[in-house]
């Protein structure tokens, strides 16, 4: 009799306990479901990957003088170019202006882009077209008969 008495009158606060645990459990979940992408996108690759650099290598014969060789680096496209013998430039091969791959036009010493016409030099400076700024540069180097791309 005493314990159904008492679960009678502790009814309405366990109640109020479960819809309380149940907002808060549900407001955690809301949060989570917002920060964790936004962190995701905020934080570098590199700080939230472990901070291991990401290096791409490619025998140094495989690309001849003023020739350029496309590449995947950090999950997007990138290019190497040779420019001499002992002279190598990496770039993200992502336009600036709306994201299209560019081209690599060999005559002109240029990149290209094929959607609105942005043209970039050797370096990825903007030489004209809508591209609002300059290609993303990669450290490139040869060593051992090797390229060798890091982050910048
Ligand atoms: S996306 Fe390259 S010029 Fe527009």
């Amino acid at each position: 009799m005493e314990e159904a008495k008492r679960g009678w009158d502790e009814e309405p606060v366990s109640r109020r306990v479960f819809v309380g645990s149940a907002l808060a459990g549900s407001a955690l979940a809301a949060a989570a479901g917002v920060f964790y992408p936004l962190a995701r996108y905020l934080l570098p690759e590199s700080k939230s990957g472990g901070g291991k650099k990401e290096t791409y290598s490619v025998a140094l014969n495989e690309v001849h003088v003023g020739e350029a060789r496309f590449f995947t680096f950090k999950r997007k496209p990138a290019l190497i170019i040779r420019k001499t013998q002992t002279e190598v430039v990496a770039l993200s091969a992502v336009c600036t202006h709306l994201g299209c791959i560019v081209k690599y036009h060999e005559e002109a010493k240029q990149m290209q882009c094929p959607c609105h016409g942005a043209k970039y030099d050797q370096t990825g400076r903007v030489l004209g077209g809508p591209a609002p700024k300059p290609l993303t540069p990669y450290s490139a180097r040869i060593e051992a008969g090797n390229i060798v791309v890091e982050e910048a």
